[in-house]
Parts: structure tokens; sequence; C-alpha cells
């Protein structure tokens, strides 16, 4: 899912037992209120703390995925976010934000430069975008033009795709290649557990997900397709629908056949508690123990990511 490390999820294509991808939430709050967000908490606002920053830049990961809820979320959350990308690139480590892009204008123009890319969240066309997230598509489109004049070398667009958009894939898919520089990621909507609401009727078979994908006037060209086969509920069809979405995708996609923690990547929240993708979906069940100091944290993370399933 586009929701476990949004692009940085390319960087994860083969079975590996070392940490190679960091997904950090870095905060807990947010400027939208969309549906279908798994990444709902009830406890008041915060930030991810200094130490756990710095163990993660001092980590063997290659690459750092930020994603709070909202990165760019006000002036202090895009303070924190720059303190964040300077301590991993000071490292050498590829830096990426997933961001619903709505605030650019609090990126500086150093941490554009640091970034590798920035993954901005769109999940509908220019005509539905405002019904679906809840915020002027104006805003956005301004929102990704100040990326790119900020000078962000690689802006990505993700689209989570349910029930409220699957019949518009093609339209999503152009509206995604107007706006991206580089990649549009399509992933499916999950439903998960957690401390707020989402409607239950935002689900998605994997048979119309096939369908949608193999509809003659769809163009899925610069599109890759990101998901857990675990999410394909008849385990007997999931070969067959890998085979068909590989196929219709021109090979552009990443399908994990495990938990992605067998694919190096691990998730880290805003407070430091070390989990798998799978796991870090159901953020209601956010209740493992968490490592208090550096060598703790460092000690889970020069473990093997699957240790943690
Ligand atoms: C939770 S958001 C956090 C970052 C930022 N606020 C944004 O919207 O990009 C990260 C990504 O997860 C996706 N996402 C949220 N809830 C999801 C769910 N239940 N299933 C699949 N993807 C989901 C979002 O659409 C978004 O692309
Ligand atoms: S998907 Fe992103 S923008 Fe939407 S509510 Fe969740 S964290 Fe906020």
């Amino acid at each position: 899912m586009g929701a476990f490390a949004g692009s940085a999820a390319l960087l994860c294509q083969v079975l590996r037992s070392d940490v190679s991808v960091i997904t950090l939430t870095m905060n807990n709050s947010c400027n939208l209120r969309c549906p279908h967000c798994y990444l709902q908490f009830a406890q008041e606002d915060k930030f991810v703390a200094p130490w756990v920053v710095e163990t993660i830049a001092e980590s063997d990961a290659e690459a750092v995925a930020i994603v709070g809820m909202e990165p760019l979320l006000n002036r202090d959350s895009a303070r924190k976010l720059a303190s964040i990308v300077e301590a991993v690139k000071s490292r050498d480590k590829k830096v990426g934000v997933i961001t619903n892009g709505l605030n650019a204008h609090l990126l500086s123009r150093e941490t554009a430069a640091l970034v590798d890319w920035v993954d901005v969240s769109v999940d509908g066309t220019r005509e539905t975008y405002g019904s679906i997230r809840g915020a002027p598509v104006r805003k956005l489109e301004r929102g990704i033009e100040t990326l790119d004049r900020l000078g962000v070398r690689q802006i990505n667009v993700l689209h989570t795709l349910h029930a409220g958009n699957l019949s518009q894939l093609g339209d999503l898919a152009d509206f995604g290649r107007d706006l991206a520089t580089g990649q549009v990621v399509l992933s499916p909507f999950c439903a998960t557990r957690h401390e707020g609401s989402q409607p239950r009727d935002l689900d998605i078979t994997s048979g119309a997900l096939l369908q949608a994908l193999e509809r003659s006037d769809v163009d899925l060209d610069d599109c890759w397709i990101v998901l857990d086969l675990d999410w394909v509920a008849e385990p007997q069809l999931r070969q067959q629908f890998a085979d068909r979405v590989e196929r219709q995708l021109g090979g552009r996609s990443i399908m994990f056949r495990a938990d992605p923690a067998a694919y190096g990547m691990v998730r880290i929240t805003y407070d430091a508690r070390v989990m798998t993708p799978r796991q870090a979906m159901h953020t209601g069940d956010y209740r493992r123990s968490r490592p208090r100091t550096r060598e703790e944290l460092s000690q889970v993370l020069a473990r093997p990511a699957a240790q943690l399933i």
C-alpha cells in the first residue's frame, strides 16, 4: 500500500534481512480529515523526539520516508521536518516526504533542495478531489507548483483507490500524470482498526480492481501499483491476481508476498514504537512497548526487520 512508505516501496523489491527503508510517522496531527485515513489517533498532538531522529540517521538504513499524519501541518511542523531531513541527509541516506501538499509553501528552499522526492497524495480527479479530500483542488495544484518552483527533484502522486474513485481510474491516472514530475503510485484502500471512524463502504475487491486496471480506455503509462498480496481476500487467487496486475502494468508493480518487513521496511511512530508496515496500518493496536533510549532503538534497528513480525 502507498500507506506503507509511499513511493519508497519501489526501493523494497527483494527479500532481505536488514532494515533498508524506515517510514517515520513524525507527528500525529493533520489539517485534513480524509474518511479513508488509517492514521486516526485520539491522543494529544505530539512530535517525534530528536533522539529518535538521530538514531534513525545513524542507522544503516538506505532511505527514510517521512510521513505524518501531516509533515507540513504548520510552521512548527515544517521546521521539525527540515531538521529531520538535514539529520538524515547528513548521513547520506535518501529521504522522501509524504504529504497532502496543501501547505507546500511551508517547505524551505534548503529542505526542498535536500529531499530526493516528495509524494503528494491526491486520490481524486480535478473534478472529484474536493469531495474526496475535502480541500480545494486549486490549493493542491498551487502546492504542487510550489514544490516544483522550490526545486524538488521528483514529485510523485499517490492515489489510494477505493469505492469512491475506482470507476474513474483512467482520469485519476491522467490527472496524476499532469501533476507529477515522477511516478503515479496506485494502491488499494485497506480497512484498518484505529481510534476514529472509517466508512466501511470504501472497500473494493481484488476482482473490481482487476476489472478497472484491465479496462481498454484506461492508460496506465507511468503508473505503478503497490500492494500487499495479503489484501487479496482469497489466498488461492493471489498468484493469478499478481500475474494479471503485472501484465497490465508492464512490470511496474510491487506486490508484497509477506509483511514488507521481510523486504527490509519498518515503521517508527512519533512516539518511538518500532513495528512492521502491516502492524502500522492498525493504529488502534499500537500497544507495543517502545525503546526508551538511543541504545535500545539502535539495537532494534540493527536486527533483521523480519524479526518484528
Ligand atoms: C496517512 S497519509 C499521511 C501523509 C499525508 N497526510 C498524506 O495524506 O499523504 C499517507 C498515505 O496513506 C494513504 N492511506 C491512508 N489511509 C489509508 C488506508 N486505510 N488504506 C490505504 N491507504 C491509506 C493516504 O491516502 C496517503 O497516500
Ligand atoms: S490521509 Fe493524510 S491528509 Fe488525509 S487525514 Fe490521513 S494523514 Fe491527513
